[in-house]
């Protein structure tokens, strides 16, 4: 068994201790939001912060976490605020379902210790494989970002609805939110 904080809870996974993070939280914590890419290091489609600090969950272990505190996309934020999901949506530099959670998850590790990163700064934290297409608009929406998180600007358009378990309940009649 394995003890650790997953998004502000104590979680116990009863799994292989050597299983990796990625599989105790997308399969047995259902918090899928943390993607599957490559499963060796490459991708980052899998980031999730691990005391703070962005790391690919593909490749480490449930025994290496126990005692710590892992936040995956889902913990961000309750309803799509933190700056870096505002300034993304604001930017439209949104990529793929499978690279967005973690290059969110990156860039919110980045500015947690850097407000103010510059373009070069970005582009070496994150590390994430694919870029394809929103590449110059996600350093802006980045560099927002860190502007909403130093009070410098404000983002006031409310981020779309759908991650909410009411609102996919609304919008998948199978679903449950309850
Ligand atoms: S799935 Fe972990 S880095 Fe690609
Ligand atoms: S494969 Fe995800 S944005 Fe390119």
């Amino acid at each position: 068994m394995t003890d650790l904080t997953v998004n502000d809870r104590p979680v116990r996974f009863n799994m292989d201790p050597q299983t990796p993070l990625l599989w105790a939280l997308r399969d047995a914590a259902n918090l899928t939001g943390t993607k599957y890419g490559c499963g060796v290091g490459d991708c980052g489609a899998c980031m999730v912060l691990i005391d703070g600090e962005a790391l690919r969950s593909c490749l480490v272990t449930l025994a290496e976490c126990e005692g710590r505190v892992v936040v995956t996309v889902e913990g961000l934020s309750r309803d799509r605020s933190h700056p870096v999901q505002q300034a993304l949506v604001a930017e439209q530099a949104i990529q793929c379902g499978f690279c967005t959670p973690g290059i969110v998850m990156a860039a919110s590790a980045l500015l947690a210790t850097n407000a103010d990163p510059s373009e070069e700064q970005i582009k070496q934290a994150i590390t994430n494989l694919c870029r394809c297409g929103v590449y110059p608009r996600l350093v802006r929406a980045i560099q927002r970002a860190g502007r909403v998180t130093r009070r410098a600007e404000r983002i006031s358009a409310a981020p779309a609805p759908g991650i909410d378990a009411q609102d996919a309940a609304a919008a998948v009649p199978a679903m449950r939110a309850d």
